[in-house]
């Protein structure tokens, strides 16, 4: 399944509707427990001077603080308007408008646009996408050294409420929907790309690793 386009245009609508929210969140609360794990895994790769890309990026917390502890460059990338407006704007506030660059779009319809990265990072994007190998093999395309990601774990209760989500989304006439892909898929794809995993970590919800090309 390589277009997504009905996908893509109900995903924008509605991460863009949330947007603002994303931002006042982490402004009250800080970073969610995965992304505090994201973090440390991350921690554990070294990303000191590296060209960071962030796939799904959202307002981009994840990636300016890491360019406020020792990164050299960004790029976000997320398929909602207003997530890259937000994004930018608080690059601005941040002093790190030089430092970034975003584009907004579907990742998998730009990818050969997009530049090689020393780190990828996807945080709870996967679970947005329903070609879940297309979107995991092209980021591992760009990936020079390390591969971060946070995705959803297959249990039964995570499944629930994605089932609950797609009924409200069908209700609503949107297309979007979220997905609980296979992690030993996921994980057999990264390794058989080169990479090994040097963190793991979950929470009831999310599943978060990062893997390392030796
Ligand atoms: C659940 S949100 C997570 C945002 C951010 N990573 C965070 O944790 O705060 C998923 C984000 O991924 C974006 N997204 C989903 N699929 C995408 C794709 N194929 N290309 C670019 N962005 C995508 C959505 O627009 C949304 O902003």
């Amino acid at each position: 399944m390589s277009c997504c386009c009905p996908h893509s245009n109900s995903a924008n609508r509605f991460f863009s509707f949330f947007a603002g929210r994303y931002r006042r969140r982490f402004e009250k609360k800080g970073f969610e427990p995965s992304q505090k794990q994201l973090l440390q895994g991350l921690e554990k790769a070294g990303y000191k001077d590296a060209r960071i890309l962030e796939i799904g990026s959202g307002v981009g917390h994840l990636h300016q603080t890491l360019l406020e502890q020792g990164a050299e460059s960004a790029t976000g990338i997320d398929l909602a308007s207003k997530m890259i407006c937000e994004a930018q704007k608080w690059a601005d506030e941040r002093g790190l408008a030089d430092r970034t660059t975003y584009i907004e779009g579907d990742f998998m319809e730009i990818t050969e646009a997009v530049m090689d990265a020393d780190v990828t990072v996807l945080d709870k994007v996967v679970c947005c996408y329903p070609d879940a190998d297309g979107l995991v093999h092209k980021s591992l395309d760009r990936t020079n050294r390390v591969y971060a990601l946070t995705y959803p774990r297959n249990r039964w209760y995570v499944r629930m409420v994605m089932g609950m989500t797609a009924w409200v989304m069908k209700i609503m006439r949107s297309d979007f929907r979220s997905y609980v892909h296979d992690p030993e898929l996921i994980e057999r794809w990264i390794s058989d790309a080169g990479f090994n995993k040097v963190y793991q970590n979950n929470n009831l919800v999310w599943l978060t690793q990062v893997y390392v090309k030796p």
